[in-house]
């Protein structure tokens, strides 16, 4: 090989930063395996070192997280590479900055159920729903959602995304009703 640069040699070991092609893999490995059950926030919140990320992802492992061993060391290298003790935190990156007047979806005041907020609503997406449902909810592993009939009927909506069915995972115990309000307000604006 003339130059490792990015791709290639396993040099991850050797260097703090993971070739740019691991990172990539690695950022699929969350949206993939961890988002199914929580917002990849909850994971690049936390500051932690090498050894407690490996504890980490391993307790994900047990509890489900579909990772091999090959996988969990990746994810090890990219998130120890990234968020150890000495960064300082931040705000959630995809945050849009100036989101105009956020639009309210109109529902009818059923308990726990409040007004989305569509802006907000593309950042849960992206967080939670995109690594299955597709970029703008054209569909992938899970059917689109796009102009979906589900999305004019709310009970229906909110069952599914709650409760799940079947390879859809259920979203009661890792959303909250705001957040699962703007996804719905976010896949509503969507033509
Ligand atoms: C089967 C469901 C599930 C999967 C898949 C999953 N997690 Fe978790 N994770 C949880 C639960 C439950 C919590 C605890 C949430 C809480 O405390 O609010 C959690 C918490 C965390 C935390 C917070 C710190 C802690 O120890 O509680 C981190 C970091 C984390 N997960 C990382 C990951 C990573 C990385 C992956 C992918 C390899 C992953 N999770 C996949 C269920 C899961
Ligand atoms: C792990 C993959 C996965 C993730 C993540 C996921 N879904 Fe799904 N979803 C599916 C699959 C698969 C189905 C089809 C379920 C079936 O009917 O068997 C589905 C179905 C749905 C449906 C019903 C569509 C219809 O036509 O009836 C809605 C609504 C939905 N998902 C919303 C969401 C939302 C909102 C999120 C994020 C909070 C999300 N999904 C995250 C896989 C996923």
């Amino acid at each position: 090989m003339i130059c490792g640069c990015s791709v290639g040699a396993p040099s991850s070991t050797a260097t703090n930063e993971p070739p740019a092609s691991a990172n990539l893999r690695a950022e699929g490995l969350l949206l993939s395996r961890c988002a199914v059950c929580h917002s990849t926030d909850l994971v690049t919140q936390q500051r932690l070192d090498r050894g407690r990320w490996e504890a980490t992802i391993d307790k994900m492992a047990h509890w489900g997280a579909e990772v091999s061993k090959e996988e969990a060391v990746m994810l090890a290298d990219y998130l120890s590479a990234r968020y150890h003790p000495d960064v300082p935190d931040q705000e959630p990156a995809h945050e849009p900055e100036h989101a105009a007047e956020p639009l309210r979806v109109e529902t009818p005041a059923a308990a726990g159920r409040p007004p989305g907020e569509t802006a907000h609503g593309e950042v849960v997406y992206a967080h939670n729903c995109q690594a299955c449902h597709g970029s703008g909810a054209i569909g992938g592993v899970g059917p689109k959602l796009s102009g979906n009939p589900i999305l004019g009927d709310e009970d229906r909506f909110w069952e599914t995304v709650l409760h799940g069915r079947g390879a859809m995972p259920a979203w009661e115990a890792a959303l909250n009703a705001q957040e699962i309000a703007d996804v719905r307000a976010w896949l509503g604006s969507l033509k």
